[in-house]
């Protein structure tokens, strides 16, 4: 089954590629980027939440391409900020994106405060045009990975939030954290497992309906 994935990044499709072909055994997975069906321009995200975000793309990628299609929406939600950054984790200290002054506020705001609680999330949409094999409502699997926000930056690896998000089972932040330490309890690879089960699910219902219209 070709599915389109609603990112260029190559880096994020091999990898999506290499788990989902894990997870999900019955059907053959092919991914294709929204830039090899020929997809040019930005979409908008303006969603309230990381499902309302991804399913926004999915959508967007589904209708341009005609193929089952895939977005995930991921960021930081602190709760003794209300849920900040939340959808905002990109674009938290404004535009253009920048990872040191996101970190720079994200301390300001939590100074005097005492939960430092928080929690990376993964959200993934999928959405199958009608009529297609599989079709019905968005297929959705979210991840977290709970944490903490430390009052320093550690460590050099990562992007975004890592330096600042200390995961206690490991006693490491996500900047010291190998690729392969952070993948295993990452928010992405949960959001992951969670989508093939999800869609797994769905193959299986799929199945059912076939083999009941054969009165089986
Ligand atoms: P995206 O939806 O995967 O592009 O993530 C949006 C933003 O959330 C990123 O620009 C980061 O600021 C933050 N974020 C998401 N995942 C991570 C992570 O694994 N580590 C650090 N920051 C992250």
């Amino acid at each position: 089954m070709k599915i389109c994935i609603a990112s260029g990044n190559r880096g994020k499709i091999a990898e999506l590629q290499k788990l989902l072909s894990e997870y999900i055994t019955d059907i053959e997975i092919e991914l294709v980027s929204l830039k090899d069906v020929g997809f040019e321009g930005d979409i908008l995200e303006d969603g309230e939440t990381f499902e309302e975000n991804a399913l926004i793309k999915a959508r967007a990628a589904a209708e341009f391409s005609g193929l089952c299609s895939i977005a995930d929406d991921s960021g930081l939600i602190v709760n003794a900020l209300g849920g900040e950054p939340g959808v905002y984790s990109a674009r938290y200290a404004g535009e253009p994106c920048d990872d040191a002054k996101n970190n720079e506020k994200l301390l300001k705001n939590l100074e005097g405060i005492g939960d430092r609680s928080a929690a990376f999330v993964c959200t993934i949409a999928c959405v199958i045009p009608e009529g297609q094999p599989l079709s019905g409502d968005p297929i959705i699997g979210t991840g977290y990975c709970p944490g903490e926000i430390l009052f320093n930056p550690r460590g050099k690896g990562g992007f975004g939030y890592d330096p600042l998000f200390w995961f206690d089972p490991f006693g490491k932040t996500f900047a010291e954290m190998s690729a392969e330490e952070k993948n295993a309890i990452s928010h992405r690879g949960a959001g992951v497992k969670a989508f093939a089960e999800a869609f797994n699910k769905r193959i299986a219902e799929e199945k059912e309906k076939l083999w009941k219209r054969y009165g089986l």
